[in-house]
């Protein structure tokens, strides 16, 4: 069974769709995808060979070793345009998870969704969704292990750029506002304030940088009350 980040990924993933997990590690997600439609093609992929290799064992464990594919290579390189619907990418930072989009474009094109779990860098990627003619259609937060973690599900098609408190916080999970929003909200301030109290030590030197993180404090505080 998975735990509630990774479920939280699979169950946004068109059931319909064929999909690869990229950075599949384990390959727990690649296999629950294919349990929950075993007429989908699914691929695990992972830059690694020690993770390749122990997606193949734990693939081979559960009996399907005939259904999934495992393939080792950078990113998005090792599929070929059209070739699966949507893309997983979850447990990376945010910027690297763009950067994966980004570097295969051919690929990036044909897809009809992306589900992305990034570990922080959240704000960056989606900005880089906006930038790059996609637009939001969903996120979840779920709590796994004491720990907060956000997912996004994305499809192509221009939108209008969502605004800053947008990007930090998620569009949909702002009009959403699920039952950890509060407790969400808290912990980026909570991020930020650190930052600024290390910021409050560095004087006038750092003072442009502390007014900056005030005000980003500020704006997430208008969401608590
Ligand atoms: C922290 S693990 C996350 C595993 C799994 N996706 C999860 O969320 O539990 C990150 C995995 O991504 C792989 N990885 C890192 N950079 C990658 C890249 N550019 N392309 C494909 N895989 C990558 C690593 O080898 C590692 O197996």
């Amino acid at each position: 069974m998975l735990d509630a980040r990774l479920q939280a990924v699979a169950d946004f993933v068109p059931h319909d769709c064929s999909v690869a997990d990229i950075g599949t590690d384990h390959a727990y997600l690649a296999i629950e995808l294919y349990r929950a439609n075993e007429n989908r093609k699914v691929i695990a992929a992972d830059l690694n060979a020690g993770p390749c290799e122990a997606a193949r064992r734990t693939i081979r464990e559960a009996g399907f070793e005939d259904n999934i594919e495992v393939r080792q290579g950078d990113g998005l390189s090792p599929l070929t345009p059209s070739e699966v619907e949507t893309v997983c990418i979850a447990g990376m930072g945010g910027k690297l998870e763009a950067d994966i989009l980004e570097a295969s474009p051919n690929v990036f094109a044909k897809l009809k969704c992306v589900v992305l779990q990034p570990q922080n860098g959240q704000e960056y990627l989606r900005q880089w969704l906006y930038e790059h003619d996609w637009h939001i259609e969903d996120e979840q937060l779920v709590k796994a292990e004491g720990r907060l973690y956000q997912i996004i599900k994305a499809a192509p098609g221009t939108a209008p750029m969502p605004l800053e408190a947008e990007l930090i916080l998620g569009p949909v999970l702002l009009k959403k506002q699920p039952e950890l929003f509060r407790e969400y909200v808290q912990s980026n301030i909570d991020v930020l304030s650190k930052i600024a109290v290390e910021l409050q030590r560095g004087g006038a030197n750092t003072l442009d940088k502390l007014q900056e993180y005030q005000r980003r404090i500020k704006l997430l505080e208008e969401y608590l009350s």
